[in-house]
């Protein structure tokens, strides 16, 4: 039975929530989880139920036992991004889907708003270092918004990302808040001016009265209310965006600590001093706000752990794990590249024409060959995000490396003879809950007795400096040919 005191920080994420009894001192002492279904029913559409996310959400933290012993201190959130929703302020009930960060319904929109207003790209690439994308939550917004039903008028609606929702159920309905970090990605926040941005609002056709507070990331969220298995009046005293948490999770709080979630896609993100003008290759991301805001670089791959799944039913691989042992089995890849870009590329090349391709291929080539260009290209990827960073200024240490796919040390050691930096795999399989844990324990005032959990495995650069920029240079140039060769309209 556990007895000692702990923070519950819930990790709500596409598939699945979890529930993570977190010591004072970074201790994770148990774990619940829950799935979680998304939908699809159109072509682009991705979308879930927010009552069926919250009901995981409860049944994570029964699966964690909080109520079995101990006492839960505090009450952390670490939430998917940029999926939203809006419900009743009156009665607490959705009003139509949420909106996956996924779906793409509203791309025509986003070309409209565009075409409409040629200077919209440059005030959103200003104001908020993103581009605009039907992946953020304004077009989405916009949609949900356009789409309510004709009798619920416009005051009895509140929106918000994830985290607003669960702080809405969690508290019984008495707070609409979200914290910085998650506001960053809506495309509606100002990142330098830290607040709601009427002109960015008027540009996507979101009123900012519909919006929830924009807080601090430890700002308190108020207490909790009606939640089987937590006392009434717990504070919600952290919410954070579940890459942001990730980051602090692995202890990412100062320029020189790249870290990398290897996904579906993978988030490379790097902290940097202070606020500085939008780039779009990388972009920048409000990642937290304390005593003053945290700003990160960050980079997302749209395929990596994609890429290993599809290699490994291309070569009829039962599972990912038999094709990094298929890859094992030779020293390199034989002259195979492979460039997965199934869905185009995103950063840096944000270039959605590049098809992916599978080149080199000789007489000699053996499926192994190709099990072990997968794993390379994973690698690449996150170099290619990493020149970047290092390009704009930020010196690179060390990467940080969490996700299903660090369990490989091929793939983790080949990534560290591409970089060229140490690459430390994280001992916690719940980086993201721990991070928004120890946002929790520093706003109840016991930061100092956090212990950053030393990384579980440490890869070493193996090859020396010729042969990485020789590798690099082949991998740039397939690439390169790849662009040119793209169909665009
Ligand atoms: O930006 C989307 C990201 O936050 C989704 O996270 O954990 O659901 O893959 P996850």
């Amino acid at each position: 039975m556990q007895t000692t005191r702990a923070v519950l920080a819930i990790d709500q994420g596409t598939t699945n929530s979890k529930a993570v009894l977190v010591s004072a001192d970074g201790s994770v002492l148990g774990v619940g989880s829950a799935g979680v279904r998304v939908d699809n029913p159109a072509p682009g559409w991705v979308q879930q139920d927010a009552e069926q996310i919250w009901a995981s959400v409860l049944a994570a933290v029964a699966d964690a036992g909080t109520a079995a012993g101990g006492s839960v201190a505090a009450v952390a959130l670490s939430t998917q991004r940029e999926s939203v929703l809006a419900w009743r302020r009156s009665s607490g009930d959705p009003i139509g889907p949420l909106l996956g960060w996924q779906d793409r319904r509203t791309a025509d929109w986003c070309t409209e708003v565009l075409g409409a207003e040629p200077d919209a790209e440059r005030v959103v690439a200003a104001g908020t270092g993103l581009r605009i994308d039907p992946m953020f939550s304004a077009p989405k917004l916009r949609w949900l918004l356009d789409h309510r039903p004709a009798d619920v008028p416009l005051d009895d609606v509140c929106v918000g990302t994830v985290d607003a929702w669960l702080i809405w159920r969690l508290t019984g309905g008495h707070v609409h808040a979200t914290d910085a970090g998650n506001a960053s990605r809506t495309l509606l926040y100002d990142v330098g001016a830290l607040a709601w941005s009427g002109e960015l609002c008027r540009i996507f056709g979101v009123p900012g009265s519909v919006l929830p507070r924009a807080c601090r990331s430890d700002a308190g969220f108020g207490t909790t209310l009606g939640v089987p298995g937590v006392a009434d009046g717990t504070p919600v005293a952290a919410v954070l965006a579940d890459s942001h948490a990730a980051l602090l999770g692995q202890g990412g709080e100062s320029p020189g600590l790249v870290k990398a979630t290897y996904g579906t896609g993978t988030s490379v993100m790097t902290p940097v001093a202070g606020y500085r003008p939008a780039r779009t290759d990388v972009p920048l991301t409000l990642a937290w706000l304390t005593d003053a805001p945290c700003y990160a670089l960050e980079g997302n791959i749209l395929s990596s752990g994609a890429a290993l799944d599809w290699t490994a039913r291309l070569l009829g691989q039962d599972s990912v794990g038999d094709l990094l042992e298929l890859a094992q089995s030779v020293p390199d890849a034989g002259g195979v590249q492979l460039l997965p870009a199934f869905t185009g590329l995103g950063a840096p090349h944000w270039d959605r024409a590049v098809r992916a391709s599978l080149t080199g291929i000789t007489q000699a080539t053996a499926p192994a060959h190709v099990a072990r260009a997968a794993v390379d290209a994973v690698a690449q990827q996150i170099c290619d995000i990493v020149d970047v960073i290092a390009a704009d200024g930020t010196p690179v240490r060390v990467l940080r490396a969490d996700g299903g796919a660090t369990r490989s040390s091929l793939l983790m050691q080949t990534q560290a003879d591409l970089l060229g930096v140490t690459v430390e795999v994280a001992d916690v399989a719940e980086v993201s809950a721990v991070g928004a844990a120890k946002l929790a324990w520093r706003s109840l005032g016991a930061g100092a007795s956090w212990r950053q959990a030393p990384p579980a495995r440490t890869y070493t650069p193996g090859i020396g400096p010729d042969v990485r920029a020789e590798r690099r240079q082949e991998w740039r140039m397939n690439l390169d040919a790849a662009r040119r060769s793209a169909d665009r309209p």
